[in-house]
C-alpha cells in the first residue's frame, strides 16, 4: 500500500461521482452524521483548492472538503470518507491533518469547527486542539445546518431548537490553540507518573524502615 494524501485539483474531479457514492454507503451503513453531496459540490471544492484526497495509485481512498462559513469567520471541515478497504491504518487522521493545514494558510483567522458522532473522528480532532462546544458557539448560518436534513435525527436537531443534537461539536480556536500538542501532554503525564511512583515508593520507606527494627 502505497496511500498518498493530495490537496485536490483539477484532475482528482473525475472521482466526484465516487466520492459521493462513498458517502452515500456510510451515511446509510451509520444512519446518521454525513451531509449528502451532490458530484457538482465535491467537482467545485475540488476545483477551488478546498479539498484532500488520499489515493493509491488511481484508487480512492479517502476524501475531506473544506467549507467557509460567515465571510470566514469559521471554516469547517466536513465530508470526511475513507475507503472501508483502508480504514483503521491512520488514513483518516492524515487526510484530517492535512486539511488542518490547509484551512490554517488559507484562513488563519477562522475559527475551525466540525459536528460529528464519530469517535474516531473526535479522537482525531481533539488530537488537533478541537474542544467540545455547545451549538450556539458554531456558525449560526442556515446552510450549514441545512446540510442536516439529510440525517435521520434533523427531527431531533430542529425539535432542540437547533440547541444539541447527536452530534457532538468541536472546535479548533487559532487564538486560543490548544496550549500544548499532544506530544507534550503525553510526556507532561509520564513526568506525573513518575512522580506518583518516586512519591510512592519514598512514603513506603517511611513507613517500612520503622517496622524494620521489630522484624
Ligand atoms: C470515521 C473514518 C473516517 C475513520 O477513518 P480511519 O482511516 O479508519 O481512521 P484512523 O485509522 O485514522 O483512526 C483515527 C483514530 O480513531 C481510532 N479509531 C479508528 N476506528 C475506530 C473505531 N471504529 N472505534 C474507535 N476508535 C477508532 C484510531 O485508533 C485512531 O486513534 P489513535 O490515533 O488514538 O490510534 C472512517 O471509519 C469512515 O470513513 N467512516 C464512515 C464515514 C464517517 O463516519 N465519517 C465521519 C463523519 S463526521
Amino acid at each position: 500500500m502505497s496511500v498518498k494524501i493530495h490537496i485536490a485539483s483539477d484532475p482528482h474531479t473525475a472521482y466526484a461521482g465516487d466520492i459521493c457514492a462513498m458517502i452515500e454507503v456510510a451515511a446509510r451503513q451509520r444512519g446518521t452524521g454525513i451531509a449528502k453531496r451532490k458530484p457538482e459540490y465535491i467537482t467545485m471544492k475540488i476545483r477551488n483548492g478546498n479539498s484532500v484526497i488520499a489515493l493509491d495509485g488511481e484508487t480512492l481512498v479517502g476524501f475531506c472538503y473544506i467549507e467557509i462559513w460567515e465571510n470566514k469567520k469559521y471554516v469547517a471541515n466536513s465530508g470526511l470518507i475513507v475507503n472501508p478497504d483502508y480504514r483503521g491504518q491512520g488514513i483518516a487522521k492524515k487526510i484530517k491533518a492535512k486539511a488542518f493545514e490547509l484551512s490554517g494558510k488559507k484562513y488563519p483567522e477562522s475559527k475551525l469547527f466540525g459536528i460529528t458522532t464519530s469517535l474516531p473522528v473526535m479522537k482525531i480532532n481533539s488530537d488537533l486542539g478541537y474542544k467540545p462546544v455547545t451549538f450556539s458557539e458554531l456558525t449560526q448560518d442556515e446552510t450549514f445546518w441545512s446540510g442536516c436534513q439529510s440525517c435521520p435525527n434533523y427531527d431531533i436537531l430542529t425539535r432542540n431548537e437547533r440547541k444539541n443534537c447527536l452530534c457532538t461539536g468541536m472546535m479548533f480556536d487559532p487564538e486560543h490553540p490548544n496550549d500544548k500538542p499532544k506530544e507534550e501532554r503525553a510526556q507532561n503525564i509520564q513526568k506525573f507518573h513518575r512522580w506518583v511512583r518516586l512519591k510512592t515508593a519514598s512514603f513506603l520507606k517511611k513507613i517500612i524502615n520503622p517496622l524494620k527494627f521489630f522484624i
